[in-house]
């Protein structure tokens, strides 16, 4: 006997097809060999079996863009923005990324992992299973290659799928403030030949103020001769470019996108290139959120994500990701969950997850409800009941509480 069988799911969400009432799901070494109604399932074998009483199960969460390596501390700036001060006001003034970047510098590569693994393990307690994690804090070779390799470690050692992605580019550090141009040598010349094995893709902050349009071309265009792929921080504070590059350069994904138009909307769906939205920042920032269903009706691939980060988006679940993308941007329930299952999965190049179906990986959430419109409903209730990744149960599920089938 091996594998795992989860029987008694009260609706399953497979993005093959409806959802299915009384539902089974089997898997097989990591892989899913069964999901479709009880009457035909298997209905034992199995070396692992969870009885879900009720419960609805989805994809395991994809979060498809995270800064989750950092160290130090700014709620006191979080504070300070409350009480009227712009993100780019205080990042003018030295504070921000940079104020990050100060701590993380100073932080062993062994408290910097002990401190993401934290927060991962907090992730996958919240039912994410594959997360994208961005370097960006340390802006000089050694400590960006120090994020890389604690990125990497994260996968290794903990439940999760990690990809990593250098953002040397994430702003313009202190000792070069006078000489920006050396420092865009430095990530060409220096940075991404040390990081090009331990990315996979490579990332500008494309911004006023921050990097324009022609340097993130230069850069991106560099990092793809050591094979990483792009992303972009496009038109996140003003409307910048970032997307129009992002579709230039068949970027793989353009993050943020808050004031995209219908023409930067056009140009990705015509160039490939996903969006992945992050509602937690502009909640944070207290910014408009991005035009999620304006750019699902133009026809691109819509992700979502936490971009769990200390200055804009401290998000760890993507819970209340979830809730303000359907209560705040728009998107219906079942956009949002596919967004923060599929569509994060295939912006990061992976077609084996975010949906469940014979040949696929076994990444599952078992929710504790009936139905995952329970997900924006409840949004300060953890509902992941349990969370299984490669078939094998990483979050156990609280038995303390009531299966569905007696509540309702
Ligand atoms: O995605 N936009 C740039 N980077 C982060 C913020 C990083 C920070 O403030 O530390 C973001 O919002
Ligand atoms: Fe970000």
């Amino acid at each position: 006997m091996s594998g795992l069988l989860l029987t008694g799911i009260g609706h399953l969400t497979t993005h093959d097809g409806d959802p299915i009432r009384d539902a089974v799901v089997a898997a097989e070494e990591g892989v899913i060999v069964y999901a479709g109604p009880s009457s035909d399932g298997p209905e034992q074998g199995a070396k692992t079996r969870l009885d879900c009483e009720g419960r609805a199960v989805i994809p395991g969460f994809v979060d498809a863009h995270t800064h989750l390596v950092f160290a130090g501390d700014r709620s006191e700036e979080f504070a300070r923005r409350l009480s009227g001060e712009s993100y780019a006001e205080i990042a003018a003034a030295g504070g921000g990324i940079l104020s990050t970047v100060k701590a993380t510098r100073a932080a062993s590569e062994d408290e910097l992992f002990a401190l993401a693994s934290q927060r991962v393990w907090r992730m996958i307690r919240a039912g994410t299973t594959t997360v994208e994690v961005k370097s960006g804090y340390g802006l000089d070779t050694a400590t960006e290659l120090r994020l890389l390799r604690v990125a990497r470690r994260l996968g290794e050692e903990l439940p999760v799928t990690i990809k990593t992605t250098f953002l040397g580019a994430h702003s313009v550090p202190a000792e070069f403030r006078s000489d920006r141009a050396a420092y865009l040598d430095l990530i060409i010349d220096d940075m991404l030949p040390a990081v090009a094995g331990l990315a996979d893709y490579c990332d500008v902050f494309v911004e006023e103020g921050v990097f324009t349009v022609e340097e993130a071309r230069r850069i991106l265009k560099a990092a793809r001769r050591y094979g990483l792929g792009s992303r972009i921080h496009a038109d996140q504070l003003t409307h910048s470019g970032g997307a129009q590059l992002a579709a230039e350069l068949g970027a793989a994904s353009a993050d943020h996108l808050d004031h995209a138009t219908p023409d930067d909307a056009a140009a990705l769906a015509e160039a490939g290139v996903s969006a992945v939205l992050v509602p937690g920042a502009s909640y944070t920032l207290r910014s408009p959120q991005a035009p999620g269903p304006m750019l699902w009706e133009a026809g691109v691939t819509v992700a979502l994500a936490t971009d769990c980060n200390p200055g804009t988006s401290y998000f760890e679940g993507m819970g209340l990701v979830i809730s303000l993308a359907v209560v705040q941007m728009g998107l219906t329930v079942e956009q949002a969950i596919w967004a923060a299952t599929r569509g994060a999965a295939l912006s990061l190049g992976f077609d084996d997850r975010g949906v469940i179906s014979p040949g696929k990986r076994a990444d599952l959430v078992v929710l504790d409800a009936p139905h995952p419109a329970h997900i924006p409903y409840r949004p300060t209730t953890n509902l992941a009941w349990a969370t299984i990744r490669e078939g094998r149960i990483v979050a156990p599920p609280d038995r303390r509480s009531r299966p569905w089938t007696d509540n309702g």
